[in-house]
């Protein structure tokens, strides 16, 4: 069957409190350990879907530039799914922008997989829940069943599909993002995931862990326990980047200005800032701070060398369609 229609959706970054590294089952794409995130309000993609019977082949657009090889067939992939739950065979056309940097470990492919998934059910009137939305995210990209929701946000180990954990008015504390690289990074997270299961004699320890951090992180978060979050999250976050250094050859995401940035981030919280650091398969370093403390780490964190610029962000929204004339996407 053929069928036509077009939706536009934005969904934004989250970036993982207690870090998810690892899968279960490889071809499905379910993580072998359970993480939690918040959800971003300052990092969003925007992605409009169009179902055109005239077209020949799936059609992506990232930025305004056309998209080959692996991105098209990941986008194609998550597509093919949705086609086959419609029972329709129409190609579509993407066009996406994300307003940060993408696939240099700013979670891009959270939100873009989110909001491709949302995208191309709209598009399709398919009356699916969120829940089942996320489960067609993770499939393409595990992180991007969270950002189907917003605020604090969990993917247990094996889980089909992401839960809100609280709203974003729960804790509405600030995430500072220090840029330290506009490149893309040389290993995505699929491929740094298996090589780091594959080679390093730490990985089994990571997953065995992974839990118990978890559970720190979640608890931390609901009971709105600064210092209990600092101490869980900076380690789940260290622990998944050491799985990673024992691997053979080692999977090195840290620049020096990623310690660097560490280094004043622990110094901050020892002269008694409310902050902590975590980092994903990416150079960049994600800082939380109580908002009252925002702005002064801030220009801290802007003044440390190698810092790019420091993007500053609240907790973010759900995933949601919006209207159809964006000047993102139609300059
Ligand atoms: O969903 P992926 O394959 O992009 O993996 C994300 C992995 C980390 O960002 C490093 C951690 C996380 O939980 O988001």
């Amino acid at each position: 069957m053929t069928a036509s229609g077009t939706a536009t959706v934005r969904a934004h970054a989250n970036i993982a409190l207690a870090k998810y590294w690892g899968k279960a089952d490889v071809v499905k794409n379910l993580p072998a350990v359970p993480s939690l995130s918040l959800t971003l309000d300052g990092m969003r993609t925007t992605t409009r879907v169009t179902f055109d019977p005239g077209l020949s082949a799936d059609e992506l657009e990232l930025g305004g530039a056309p998209q080959l090889g692996k991105p098209l067939a990941r986008a194609t992939k998550l597509l093919n799914e949705v086609r086959a739950l419609a029972g329709v065979s129409t190609f579509a056309r993407i066009h996406s922008h994300n307003d940060f940097p993408t696939a240099s470990g700013l979670a891009s492919s959270a939100s873009g997989f989110a909001a491709l998934a949302l995208a191309a059910v709209s598009a399709l009137e398919l009356p699916l829940s969120r829940d089942r939305v996320s489960a067609l995210a993770r499939a393409a990209s595990a992180s991007a069943a969270r950002s189907l929701y917003g605020g604090y946000v969990e993917l247990g180990a094996s889980a089909e599909s992401a839960a809100r954990v609280a709203p974003p008015e729960h804790w509405p504390l600030c995430m500072l993002v220090a840029v330290t690289s506009e490149a893309a990074k040389d290993t995505g997270s699929t491929d740094g995931m298996q090589h780091t299961a594959r080679t390093s004699p730490y990985y089994s320890s990571w997953v065995s862990d992974a839990p118990r951090l978890f559970a720190e992180v979640k608890a931390a978060v609901l009971a709105k326990d600064f210092e209990r979050l600092a101490v869980a999250a900076e380690q789940s976050a260290l622990a998944m980047h050491a799985s990673m250094l024992a691997a053979s050859p080692a999977l090195i995401y840290f620049r020096p200005a990623t310690l660097a940035v560490i280094e004043a981030v622990r110094a901050a919280r020892r002269s008694g800032t409310p902050a902590c650091f975590t980092i994903d398969a990416g150079p960049h370093v994600k800082v939380l701070v109580e908002p009252a403390s925002a702005e002064s780490l801030r220009r801290a964190l802007s003044g440390v060398e190698g810092v790019l610029r420091v993007l500053e962000s609240a907790p973010g929204p759900d995933a949601a369609r919006v209207s159809a004339q964006l000047p993102e996407l139609d300059p």
